[in-house]
């Protein structure tokens, strides 16, 4: 059968309506629609059987209606299940039932009305309609974004990351594309996964390696190429020539972290943009990112209030996140020193802290929790943290103790984005490097030519670098904030972490 004309323009070609397309075109009552999907639920009564039918694109689905005298068989009638996919024909009416404004009434004398486009195998179904535990979702990933719960945390991915587009976009900003495999550790952390192909299939390249014998492995990229842990040095090159960049892209840690916030592959949002302001100000980047967060969030959304819904809208946690956005002031800013103190403060006075809070050490997630949910009651953006405590790349403050960083902590989620003021000057950051050994010759100048994984970084600020700052913001965090979902296990649809990857 036909479902569309190809007698148009191909520019022109259209797929038919989503369930959501349906809905939102008001549907006119009566007018003939077909909605493909899986039945999520059914009731099958004497005379009338409803099945709510489900192409993931709208949290409810639609309500289809089937009687009896519409001349369904009692075969057919059968393989309509859970998890069926089907093709509905009907008319479209405004429900006289609770419960949905629209549903599908199944047409009159088609045959074709219901289309069984799989059947499902209910008895071995893995996604009942029954409360399913979390542990037994990612035990069957592969159908969990049948769920409710996965399905609107998908959606909402969707929304957020076209929202943020839009607002990079408003902002001059190009979308770019940076490698997934890198030479180099960009946080220094040593939480890179390296990379080898499954069999030696270049002996030839082993050759170039003066070192290399039977008992060597070979490198593929004839030096040890790793998955990267972040794009930031390689979209700090790309601001060098297109201005303002960012990319949302996987990145990858080896982190053996088993909290609610760690996954080893994750995706983080990154930009870089040269300076419009002093280059020692952390302002400007404190300001954009939470412009960005609050437009590309939209907290009143048909998926977010899904989400909260399974937690009851009634907790803390949601007054605080809607809080957030409803409240017009901007976020607070709060320097590392100022939230030692606060701390040190409370710790003093009975607070029981795990971990002592000390100026130089890094502030524990139980520090960051009670900053935003206690002290600040809400995001809070810590800035210019000890230098010892940071990368190698953030610019130094005129202290010399303290670099102009920051890191913005939301309620019950804690660390949500890290980002600096990049240090552009030659000698101070060819100093650092040398510090932190990426460079082989400490006390090189700036005409030595050194073959360092990191030398073309250095050699950025040569060439016309301008002061610029950038940012990294973990998106399954921003998902997990957003719609109240304790786990970033559950903001991905296919999750991996330390001893977990199941397909
Ligand atoms: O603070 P991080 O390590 O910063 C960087 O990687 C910078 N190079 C980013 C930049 O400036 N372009 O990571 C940034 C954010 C964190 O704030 C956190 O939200 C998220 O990435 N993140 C993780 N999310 C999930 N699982 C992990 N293992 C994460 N590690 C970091």
């Amino acid at each position: 059968r036909r479902l569309y004309s190809t007698a148009a323009h191909p520019a022109r070609f259209k797929l038919p309506p989503t369930i959501k397309q349906v809905l939102s075109a008001n549907g006119s009552e009566s007018s003939t629609t077909s909605v493909t999907g899986w039945i999520k639920s059914i009731r099958k009564q004497k005379n009338i059987t409803f099945a709510v039918v489900s192409d993931g694109t709208t949290p409810e689905g639609l309500q289809a209606v089937v009687s009896k005298e519409r001349g369904t068989s009692p075969e057919m009638l059968k393989r309509l299940t859970n998890g069926t996919a089907v093709r509905l024909t009907g008319n479209l009416i405004q429900s006289p039932g609770r419960g949905q404004e629209w549903e599908l009434v199944i047409q009159e004398g088609d045959k074709n009305a219901i289309e069984i486009l799989g059947d499902c195998d209910i008895d071995t179904y893995p996604i009942q309609k029954k409360s399913l535990s979390i542990e037994y979702l990612r035990d069957n990933a592969y159908l969990r974004a049948r769920t409710g719960q996965i399905a609107a945390m998908l959606r909402l991915r969707d929304s957020i990351s076209k929202n943020l587009s839009r607002h990079f976009e408003s902002q001059g900003f190009t979308y770019t594309h940076t490698p997934i495999i890198t030479a180099s550790d960009c946080e220094g952390a040593g939480e890179a996964f390296r990379i080898s192909p499954i069999q030696p299939t270049t002996p030839s390249l082993s050759k170039t390696d003066a070192s290399s014998d039977a008992n060597t492995p070979i490198e593929f990229f004839s030096r040890p190429a790793y998955l990267t842990v972040s794009h930031q040095l390689h979209l700090e090159s790309f601001t060098t020539a297109l201005s303002r960049v960012y990319t949302l892209s996987p990145c990858f840690r080896a982190e053996r972290s088993m909290t609610g916030r760690h996954l080893a592959e994750f995706w983080m949002l990154e930009a870089e943009w040269n300076l419009a302001t002093r280059c020692d100000s952390i302002e400007e980047i404190c300001a954009f990112v939470e412009g960005l967060i609050r437009t590309s969030v939209d907290h009143d959304s048909q998926d977010v209030k899904a989400l909260w819904a399974e937690k009851g809208m009634e907790v803390e946690e949601f007054k605080m996140f809607r809080a957030a956005f409803d409240n017009a002031q901007p976020w607070r800013r709060l320097t590392y020193t100022d939230a030692v103190e606060a701390l040190s403060t409370a710790y003093v006075n009975g607070h029981p802290f795990e971990f002592k809070p000390v100026w130089g050490e890094s502030l524990s997630s139980e520090h960051e929790r009670w900053l935003a949910e206690v002290y600040v009651g809400g995001p809070v953006f810590v800035t210019d943290y000890p230098i010892k405590l940071k990368p190698f790349y953030m610019r130094v403050n005129e202290d010399g103790k303290t670099v102009a960083c920051f890191d913005l902590i939301v309620p019950h989620v804690g660390e949500l984005v890290g980002g600096s003021v990049r240090e552009e000057r030659w000698d101070v950051l060819s100093k650092r490097m040398a510090e932190h050994g990426l460079l082989p010759h400490p006390d090189q100048n700036e005409d030595a030519t050194t073959d360092s994984t990191y030398q073309w970084y250095l050699d950025l600020r040569k060439y016309g670098g301008a002061p610029h700052a950038g940012f990294g913001l973990g998106f399954e965090r921003l998902v997990s904030w957003v719609g109240g979902i304790d786990n970033v296990r559950e903001c991905i649809g296919m999750p991996r972490w330390t001893g977990r990857m199941i397909m």
